[in-house]
C-alpha cells in the first residue's frame, strides 16, 4: 500500500451541501436509542420506505423505557409493514436487556453492544460513532462498494479477508473529531453518488482519488461472489509418515499460498485422487504401499475465491526412505510449529 491520502475532508465538505435530511438525523446530541432503531429499521429496507414507520415508532416508543415496557404483540404490529420481523424481536429483547442490565443506557463499548441481540459490528459502529463519538468503521454493503472503487480493489467484497482489509481503509479516514459524521457521509456518499450500477462519476468530490475510475473499471467493481458462485475443488491429500516424520512438500514459490508447506496432494478424489496421489509421490522417491484406502477425515477450506473440499488419507513407510528433491522434507512431528503451513494443512496436523 502506498501512502495514506486524507481524502476524508473532501468528502465531508461535499456533506456538508449535500446531506439527506432525514428523520434519524434531528437531535442533537444524537440519542443512541434513535441511531440504533433507525438502523435496525435500515436495515433490509431503503430509506424511502423507513422514514413513516421511524416517525411512528417514536411517537409511541420515544425511548428505551417506553420500550422495553411494550408486549411483543404491541411492538410486531407497530412493525408490521416493515417486514423481517425478526429485526423488531430482537430489538425488543436487546432493548429490554439495556433496561435492566444497563439502567436504560445503550451500552458505549464494543464488547458490550456486540453481545446485544440483533446488533452486528455494522450497527455497533453506527451507534458508536454516531451517538458516542467513537472512531469505529460502520462497514456495510454501500461502504465495500465505495472503498472498492475508490481503492481498486477487485477482489471479492464478500470475503472476509476484503472485509477487514477496508475496514482497516475506512478506519484509517475516520476523523478523531467526527467520526459519525463521517460513516453518515459515506452512507449518502453511496447512496447519491457512487450507486451501484452506474457511478455519478461526472459530480463526484473524490474523483481525483478514485482509482477504479482513472484505470476505467469503476462499473466492473464491486466483485460480488456469493458462496454460492464459489467453485468447489475436491482435494485429496496423503499424510505419509515415517516414524516420528511426516512427509511435506513445498508450494511453488508463485500462486495461491506461495513457498508454504503442505502434506502432499492432488486434485480429484475417490479413487482417482488416490492414484494421483502415489504417482506424485513416486516422482518424490517414496512408495505407498496400500491401496485406496478410508480417509481418516474430511476438511473444508474456504477461500475468497475457490473452496478446498479436502479429503485425508493416511499411510505409514517404514525404513529409510531418502528424498532427494529439495521441495521435499521429512518433518518430526514435534517440530510441526516450526515451518509455515499452506493454510488448511496446518490444520491436519490435529487430525493425525
Ligand atoms: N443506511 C444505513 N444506515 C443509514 C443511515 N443512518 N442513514 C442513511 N442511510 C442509511
Amino acid at each position: 500500500m502506498t501512502d495514506t491520502i486524507h481524502w476524508a475532508p473532501l468528502l465531508l465538505t461535499w456533506f456538508g451541501t449535500h446531506r439527506r435530511d432525514l428523520p434519524w438525523r434531528c437531535d442533537a446530541p444524537r440519542d443512541p436509542y434513535k441511531v440504533w432503531v433507525s438502523e435496525i429499521m435500515l436495515q433490509q429496507t431503503k430509506v424511502e420506505a423507513v422514514r413513516p414507520y421511524y416517525d411512528s415508532w417514536m411517537e409511541r416508543f420515544p425511548d428505551i423505557p417506553s420500550l422495553a415496557a411494550a408486549s411483543q404483540d404491541e411492538v410486531l404490529r407497530q412493525w408490521q409493514g416493515l417486514g423481517y420481523y425478526s429485526r423488531a424481536r430482537n430489538l425488543h429483547q436487546a432493548v429490554c436487556e439495556v433496561q435492566s442490565a444497563y439502567g436504560g443506557k445503550v451500552p458505549d463499548t464494543k464488547k458490550d453492544i456486540l453481545q446485544l441481540k440483533g446488533i452486528g459490528d455494522y450497527t455497533a459502529g453506527a451507534i458508536l460513532s454516531i451517538a458516542y463519538g467513537q472512531p469505529v468503521a460502520a462497514v456495510d454493503g454501500n461502504v465495500l462498494r465505495v472503498f472498492a472503487r475508490l481503492y481498486d480493489i477487485g477482489e471479492n467484497i464478500l470475503s472476509t479477508e476484503v472485509k477487514k482489509k477496508i475496514t482497516v481503509l475506512v478506519q484509517e479516514q475516520l476523523p478523531a473529531d467526527n467520526p459519525g459524521t463521517f460513516n453518515e457521509a459515506l452512507m449518502d456518499f453511496g447512496a447519491m453518488v457512487c450507486i451501484p450500477k452506474s457511478p455519478h462519476c461526472d459530480i463526484c468530490p473524490l474523483q481525483a482519488i478514485c482509482r477504479a475510475q482513472r484505470a476505467g473499471r469503476e462499473k466492473e467493481l464491486p466483485v460480488r461472489i456469493t458462496k454460492k458462485d464459489i467453485p468447489t475443488e475436491k482435494i485429496t491429500v496423503l499424510v505419509v509418515t515415517n516414524g516420528p516424520y511426516w512427509l511435506i512438500h513445498r508450494r511453488p514459490e508463485k500462486g495461491l499460498l506461495a513457498s508454504m508447506w503442505e502434506f502432499p496432494n492432488v486434485m480429484g478424489a475417490g479413487e482417482e485422487g488416490w492414484k494421483a496421489v502415489r504417482n506424485l509421490l513416486q516422482t518424490a522417491g517414496v512408495k505407498v504401499p496400500a491401496d485406496c484406502s478410508v480417509p481418516i477425515g474430511t476438511l473444508k477450506h474456504v477461500f475468497s475465491h475457490k473452496i478446498w473440499q479436502m479429503s485425508i488419507y493416511e499411510q505409514e513407510v517404514s525404513g529409510s526412505v531418502d528424498i532427494d528433491k529439495e521441495d521435499w522434507q521429512w518433518l518430526r512431528r514435534d517440530q510441526y510449529t516450526t515451518i509455515p503451513w499452506a493454510g488448511p494443512h496446518g490444520k491436519i496436523t490435529a487430525m493425525v
